[in-house]
C-alpha cells in the first residue's frame, strides 16, 4: 500500500470529486453537489480524505466526527483501481482520525443491495445492526 498517498480534499477539486463519485460511488446522496461538499470542507477541513496513486485520484472517503459518533460516507474507488488496497488504506486513515479524536465506534451506511460494499465492510470488521432502521427527513 506504500504507493497510495492519503490526503485531505481541497475546495478547488470539488467539481472533480463530484465527477469522480458519479463514476465510482454507489448511488447518490442528497449532499452530492458543490454546495454540499463546500459546506463539509468548511465545517471540517479534515473530513474528506482522498487517496492518490501516481498523482491521480484513486478513491475517497468522508470520515465525519460530530463529537459524538463517527460516520463514514462516500467510500468510493476508481473502478480501474479496485482490489488493490485503496479502500483499505482510506479506511485505515479514517479510523486513525476517529481514534485520534476520541471516537469510540465507526459506522457506515450500506445499501442492502450493494453486495460489493457489504463484502468490503464485512471484511473490514463491520457488521449490520438489523435492529435499527434509519429514519430521515429532508430539511428545507
Ligand atoms: C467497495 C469498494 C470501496 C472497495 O474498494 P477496493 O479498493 O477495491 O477495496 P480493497 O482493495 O481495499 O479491498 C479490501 C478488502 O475488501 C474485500 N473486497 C473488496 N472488493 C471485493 C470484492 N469485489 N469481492 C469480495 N471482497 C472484496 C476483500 O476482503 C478485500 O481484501 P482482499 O483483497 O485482501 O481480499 C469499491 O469496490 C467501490 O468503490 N465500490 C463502489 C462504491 C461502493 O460500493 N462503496 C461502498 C459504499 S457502502
Amino acid at each position: 500500500m506504500s504507493d497510495i498517498e492519503i490526503r485531505t480534499a481541497v475546495p478547488d477539486e470539488i467539481p472533480a470529486l463530484l465527477d469522480f463519485w458519479a463514476r465510482a460511488a454507489e448511488g447518490t446522496s442528497i449532499t452530492d453537489d458543490a454546495a454540499g461538499v463546500t459546506a463539509l470542507i468548511a465545517r471540517d477541513p479534515d473530513a474528506l480524505l482522498v487517496a492518490e496513486r501516481d498523482g491521480a485520484v484513486a478513491g475517497t472517503v468522508i470520515a465525519g466526527f460530530d463529537g459524538w459518533r463517527c460516520h463514514l460516507y462516500r467510500l468510493a474507488v476508481d473502478p480501474q483501481q479496485r482490489r488493490r488496497g485503496v479502500a483499505a488504506a482510506l479506511l485505515a486513515a479514517a479510523e486513525a482520525r476517529f481514534e485520534a479524536l476520541g471516537g469510540r465506534r465507526a459506522d457506515a451506511m450500506v445499501l442492502d443491495r450493494n453486495e460489493l460494499g457489504r463484502q468490503f465492510w464485512q471484511g473490514a470488521g463491520y457488521h449490520p445492526q438489523e435492529q435499527w432502521t434509519r429514519w430521515a427527513k429532508p430539511l428545507d
